[in-house]
């Protein structure tokens, strides 16, 4: 017999909402079918029916959940709503993939994540970084021990411009800026490559150089509504000994604009660009494999939506992220910005 295609619902079809119903598509309806889409814009809806003629379209999220059987919900609204529509879509009977970041605290991440082990069901967070090859590659090389352990890391996430084409930067709908919209990539991806240590202690501080840097680009719009911060540092201690540095910077051109630097006993390790070296016997030696695949940003969107629809398809366990990883994710970034607004050091 052959199996059904898994039934995926998407809420938010904007500019991140958009990415999924075209990986998707991607994957061919006898794998995965978009049956039902939900945003508060008819635009959209429209340009979600383009790519998915059959879909059911709605800007009612409860109704969409009530009148349509779902394997897999996608939240891709901005984080406001995120709870509220995961909490519904797994009380609904479908597994959850939600968009960074995950929730706007710790509280709402336990429970979603109580509410998913309730009901027996799956919640995975759309930090698309992991399923990049580079990423598995140093994932597997730190847990393999080649390359001793880390001990210092250094990561960012610029932009050029504040991301004002969506409401990134505002913080009713954000809740954050910098760090919660474009850092938290890489803040996540070195964790997890790392050893998904446990954070013990940060020390942060944001600042907001809007509209002194990149203002005269910005609309009266994006001026008046602008509230969260631009430019965000952190040194943050985790319980194997390991220490991060942390950048997040919406006024720098730098390339990559999502990367970090890794220093451990016997080497170091670059995400992009993807570069690997070891000591040995004294002399560093450039040990970068040549990865077949491609490590961009659109290709791990597609790598991660085929993970999560071929585990359902295959009723194997969503792995990419435990329960312990997701709220250490959650507790950190909200001490990040409880350290950043006290002006003090943060102890977990
Ligand atoms: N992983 C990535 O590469 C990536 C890239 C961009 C955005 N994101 C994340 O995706 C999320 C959305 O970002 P975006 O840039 O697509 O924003 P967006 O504004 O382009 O899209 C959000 C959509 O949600 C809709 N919406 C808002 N409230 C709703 C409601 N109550 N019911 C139904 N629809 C509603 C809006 O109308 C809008 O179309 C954010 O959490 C963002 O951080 C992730």
């Amino acid at each position: 017999m052959i199996d059904p295609p898994i039934r995926v619902g998407v809420i938010g079809c904007g500019a991140q909402g958009q990415n999924h119903l075209k990986v998707i598509k991607e994957l061919g309806i006898e794998t995965a079918v978009v049956s039902a889409c939900c945003d508060l814009s008819p635009e959209r809806l429209q340009n979600a029916k383009e790519v998915w003629p059959q879909a059911r379209t709605t800007d009612d999220f409860t109704d969409m959940l009530a009148s349509s059987e779902l394997d897999l919900v996608i939240v891709a609204t901005m984080p406001n709503t995120h709870v509220k529509m995961a909490l519904a879509a797994l009380e609904a009977g479908a597994d959850v993939l939600c968009e960074k970041p995950f929730m706007r605290n710790l509280e709402e991440a336990e429970t979603v994540l109580d509410t998913a082990e309730r009901l027996g069901r799956q919640v995975q967070l759309g930090t698309n970084m992991r399923y990049m090859p580079t990423s598995r590659y140093l994932h597997n090389l730190v847990a393999s021990g080649e390359v001793g352990v880390p001990v210092f890391c250094k990561l960012w996430g610029c932009h050029v411009n504040p991301p004002w084409w969506g409401p990134h930067y505002y913080l009713s709908s954000s809740a954050g800026g910098v760090l919660a919209s474009t850092l938290i990539h890489a803040l996540d991806l070195a964790i997890w490559v790392g050893g998904s240590p446990n954070p013990v202690s940060v020390s942060a501080s944001m600042r907001c150089l809007f509209p002194g840097k990149r203002g005269p680009l910005a609309s009266p719009e994006v001026k008046e509504r602008f509230n969260v911060e631009d430019l965000f540092t952190a040194l943050v201690r985790f319980d194997n000994g390991s220490t991060y540095v942390l950048e997040g910077n919406w006024c720098d051109d730098r390339p990559p604009p999502h990367s970090f630097e890794m220093v451990t006993t016997q080497g170091k390790l670059n995400s992009d660009p993807f570069i690997v070296t070891v000591d040995e016997d004294g002399e560093v030696v450039n040990k970068t494999p040549e990865l077949q695949e491609n490590s961009g940003w659109g290709e791990s969107i597609q790598n991660q939506d085929t993970d999560v629809i071929q585990r359902l398809r295959d009723g194997a366990p969503w792995s990419m992220q435990d329960r312990r990883q997701l709220l250490n994710l959650q507790k950190l970034i909200d001490g990040c910005y409880e350290s950043a607004r006290t002006e003090r050091e943060i102890v977990f």
